[in-house]
């Protein structure tokens, strides 16, 4: 897919070998390679063998480049957070903001002791509270949320073969103490309007997506391009996408936000399955996929894959 947009930037026109370029990242985080740990708190996750790595970047014009195991499917995890607020925005507006911040976090995804002291209003919609009062949000909204949200995102990545992997949604379900307690956290606050069984159910769907780097590529390439894709034009506002990028720049890696932006400089947003999304507005979208985690919950080899994309082949948004 792509737009073959008019503010296309002139970098795209220097005719660099981007296979070869993108070759050469691979072989230089090869060392990187199985390093890291494998999500094992989600215990279908921990299946996922450690020594994948996939990359694909795709401009704003259509051209697209695929790196290793790119058109394997993976969980995207936290990255739904990207799309299922892309979803509450598109329904509720500024209201969305009323239930939850826009404050960089500074601690992990699914602390409790932060919706304590903040007294049931989450920082902000990428840390589990917040996205689980955006799954809320969804449910006022939608007849069928999980079916909305499923259907929008294969519309921005231009395919139908894009689906919840059930066993990793059960999975989690299974085991997601923090989730329920960051659930009925919010319950408590009077900032959660459905059973918490049923927001949760959303939640745990909407994580298990699993997708390609190829597909979560194309499909951010709707933050690339103002919030319009093919089939969902003007989704959202001009506006609004600068600020769902601008969350994702301040809020999108929570407590390594900081350093993302310092050594990658995207807006971005991860997920436990080990894959990463970024973009930069009006020019590319890239998408990695490396299951070994850092100790903050993020793809070890994807961080360094993409430092070294915005250090030597494309420009970083700085
Ligand atoms: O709720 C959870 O814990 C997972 N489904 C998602 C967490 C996640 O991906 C955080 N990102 N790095």
């Amino acid at each position: 897919m792509g737009y073959g947009h008019p503010f296309t930037r002139q970098f795209l026109y220097c005719r660099m070998n981007y296979q070869e370029t993108l070759q050469a990242i691979l072989n230089d985080i090869e060392p990187a390679r199985g390093k890291g740990r494998v999500a094992a708190y989600i215990p279908e996750l921990a299946k996922v063998p450690a020594d994948k790595f996939g990359m694909c970047l795709l401009f704003i014009n259509g051209e697209q480049y695929g790196l290793g195991d790119w058109q394997e499917k993976f969980s995207i995890q936290s990255i739904s957070k990207v799309f299922s607020l892309t979803l509450a925005v598109s329904k509720y507006g500024d209201k969305v903001w009323e239930r939850v911040g826009v404050e960089p976090s500074g601690t992990r995804f699914n602390s409790l002791v932060q919706l304590e002291f903040e007294k049931g209003i989450p920082r902000n919609p990428f840390i589990n509270a917040g996205a689980i009062v955006v799954c809320d949000m969804l449910l006022d909204g939608f007849e069928n949320p999980k079916l909305e949200v499923l259907s929008m995102v294969r519309d921005f990545a231009g395919t139908d073969a894009i689906h919840f992997n059930l066993a990793v949604a059960e999975s989690e379900r299974k085991v997601g103490y923090r989730n329920f307690a960051l659930a009925y956290f919010l319950k408590s606050f009077g900032n959660l309007h459905h059973e918490v069984e049923t927001v949760l159910d959303l939640y745990f769907h909407i994580c298990a997506i699993e997708m390609t780097c190829e597909e979560l590529a194309n499909a951010f390439l709707f933050y690339t391009n103002h919030g319009s894709a093919p089939g969902r034009e003007h989704f959202i506002t001009n506006s609004q996408t600068r600020r769902l990028n601008a969350l994702m720049q301040t809020c999108g890696f929570y407590d390594e936000a900081g350093d993302f932006s310092f050594k990658v400089g995207l807006p971005g947003k991860s997920g436990v399955g080990g894959g990463i999304a970024a973009i930069h507005p009006e020019a590319y979208s890239v998408a990695v996929w490396g299951p070994g985690l850092n100790k903050k919950g993020n793809s070890l080899m994807g961080l360094k894959a993409l430092e070294m994309l915005t250090s030597r082949i494309v420009p970083s948004i700085f």
